[in-house]
């Protein structure tokens, strides 16, 4: 699996990187017992079923059963080979990966893609160089420096100008060997009617929009001369789908987890103007509403996302539906308000990092204040009826809070503006409830059921010989003496045929003279569902020391089933024989004692 990179260097690399500290940076993690859990990031869940065990150093999901160690979880999430994922972890632990070892690598990623990062990275490096040292990108840098921005900031994000010329970024491109073709289709380049091929974004300045990694996949241009459209996005590509991409999330991921919430914004104008400002945890989608998928995302990261959005109407329109939207997918839900016809950007700029932070941020409204200010703007509560027909919608929305406290403190409020008695809301509450009960209780029955299809049943009650493998293996994997032993006396007669699998890489483990380390061990492994399972098998809880008697039971136990499978199997050629020899009656026979021998396993077995 390692290819030729010297074992004390993975080894090291693997040392120096704790699996709670590398998972933490992508699933907010808690502790709870000895382990650790959060929300699975391999698939949609709403309760934790995803642990992490520091001793071992290894993950496990009991809902999708997918389980390993450091290296696997980064190779499986971000769609790393070995070397990628192991690279990755080097430069966070700053250890060193051999270069040599490099060439051997094949990613998973396509040449063309490799290709088509490639060219942003190159175009990336020169629009900056082109805004930041030439004449050529003067205009641009002059127009970013008039709109505050600073030369630390242009540098921190890249940004960058491309030149009013068809031709300059097209020979560009040619001269470091990409295909024109190539670079179109990938959207780096447009073509126009006449099969001219040119730069979409010349004239504009370059905001590059990096995916998850830091790498850039589109760019974002914004016109300075007024002309249409304002901001214009590459293309969507297979390295770039704005529906799962946020602006931004690379560098804000650690503050984020940091401050335990996220800011998310409008665009990557309002992301830069607030990163000056001091806030740093902020990312942006790019002029599309908020996908379930973003919301699922900052989910795994955070509690808290304070949506920050344009005071006009437009911006509180779309604050509700990416407020749903968050809700949806299991977030605390913050609002912060800006004056009407602001937008992040203009308020920093306007009145200053320090107020923006204080007055913007730091006193978000609650996700219920905010729906009650929203609902307020559809009613005239001078009206009596108007103002029942308020008040009847947010109870509605009241209802679907879960916590008492929260909702007893909203109804008081509503209480004294209205001036309605608490008694008369609350038994309101109380029947909205009961009519929402039924409805939330079957959603949690049905993806129970889910659960139980699901390939790694929890409960599934197995025969006693196979718990004994699993049980056997479980204290194998924890000790190497009794792996000495159960070699000795079973070698590989397991039963079942992915346990044989496991103990025959465990025994060459251990005769390599590696000591037990089951995050180790599962890089020798040959597939990941033998992984997973080994994963699964590490989880169960053992006794710190077993008896030999209690060893020897379940060698015995394994033993008779060996023997029980050897009769079945010698009984059931015979059988054959028989029918071949035209002997029905012989056959009869012993089928029959082929069924009563599988009716006495059944019976010692439960
Ligand atoms: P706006 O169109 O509201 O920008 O887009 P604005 O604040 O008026 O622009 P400035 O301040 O004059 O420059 C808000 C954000 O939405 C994103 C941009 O990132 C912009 O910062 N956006 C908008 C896109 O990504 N793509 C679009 O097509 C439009
Ligand atoms: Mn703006």
């Amino acid at each position: 699996m390692n290819g030729q990179i010297p074992e004390e260097t993975i080894e090291d690399i693997r040392n120096s990187n704790d699996i709670v500290d590398v998972i933490g940076e992508y699933v907010q993690l808690k502790k709870q017992g000895r382990n650790y859990f959060g929300l699975c990031p391999f698939h949609g869940e709403k309760s934790p079923s995803f642990s992490v065990t520091q001793e071992k150093q290894i993950f496990h999901c009991f809902g999708c059963g997918k389980g390993g160690n450091v290296v696997t979880f980064l190779m499986e999430l971000e769609g790393y080979n070995f070397y990628d994922a192991l690279k990755q972890l080097a430069d966070r632990s700053g250890k060193q990966l051999p270069e040599s070892y490099q060439a051997s690598n094949n990613s998973r990623q396509n040449q063309a893609n490799q290709d088509v990062l490639r060219a942003y990275e190159w175009l990336t490096k020169l629009y900056h160089h082109l805004l930041r040292h030439t004449k050529e990108g003067k205009e641009g840098y002059q127009y970013l420096i008039d709109r505050g921005f600073t030369d630390e900031l242009i540098d921190t994000f890249q940004l960058g100008f491309s030149p009013n010329s068809r031709e300059f970024i097209v020979q560009f491109l040619e001269k470091k060997g990409f295909h024109p073709q190539t670079m179109v289709k990938a959207g780096l380049l447009s073509m126009n009617d006449q099969n001219q091929i040119s730069d979409r974004f010349r004239g504009r300045v370059i905001f590059p929009i990096r995916n998850h990694l830091g790498k850039s996949v589109a760019f974002g241009g914004r016109s300075i001369n007024g002309q249409e459209p304002k901001y214009l996005n590459s293309p969507e590509s297979e390295l770039f789908h704005k529906g799962t991409l946020l602006y931004n999330f690379d560098k804000a991921r650690s503050t984020i987890r940091k401050e335990e919430a996220a800011v998310l914004f409008e665009g990557y104008m309002d992301v830069i103007s607030a990163h000056k400002a001091g806030v740093h945890n902020g990312v942006a989608t790019l002029g599309t509403s908020l996908t379930d998928a973003q919301a699922k995302l900052l989910r795994r990261y955070v509690d808290t996302v304070i949506i920050c959005y344009d005071g006009d109407n437009a911006g509180l329109q779309a604050t509700y539906k990416a407020a749903k939207t968050l809700k949806k997918a299991g977030c605390i839900v913050k609002v912060a308000v800006l004056p009407e016809g602001m937008d992040p950007d203009d308020f920093i700029t306007q009145k200053g990092a320090e107020r923006f932070k204080k007055e913007v941020i730091d006193v978000s409204d609650t996700y219920i204040s905010f729906i009650m200010r929203f609902r307020k703007k559809d009613y005239n509560l001078k009206l009596e009826g108007d103002r029942i027909q308020y008040v009847e919608s947010v109870l509605d929305e009241l209802a679907l809070i879960d916590r008492p406290v929260e909702r007893e403190h909203y109804l008081k409020e509503l209480a004294n503006e209205f001036e309605l008695s608490l008694d008369t809301l609350t038994q309101e509450i109380l029947a909205r409830r009961q009519k929402i009960r039924p409805k939330q209780d079957k959603i949690v029955q049905s993806s129970n059921t889910n659960m139980a299809k699901g390939p790694y049943k929890a409960k599934k009650l197995l025969p006693a010989f196979h718990n004994a493998e699993r049980q056997l293996l479980a204290y194998m994997l924890k000790d190497n003496t009794i792996a000495d032993k159960v070699k000795e006396e079973l070698a590989g007669s397991f039963n079942i045929e992915e346990h044989q699998v496991i103990v025959t890489y465990l025994y060459a483990y251990y005769e390599e003279g590696h000591m037990p380390n089951v995050s180790h061990f599962l890089e020798q492994l040959p597939d990941d569902s033998v992984r997973s399972l080994v994963v699964q098998i590490a989880m169960m809880p053992i006794h710190e020391d077993i008896s030999d008697r209690e060893i020897n039971d379940y060698i015995r136990l394994i033993r008779t089933e060996n023997s029980d499978a050897v009769t079945i199997k010698s009984l059931q050629a015979e059988q054959k024989m028989a029918e071949r020899q035209n002997d029905p009656l012989k056959a009869a026979q012993i089928a029959m004692k082929i069924l009563e021998i599988r009716k006495q396993l059944k019976n010692s077995n439960h």
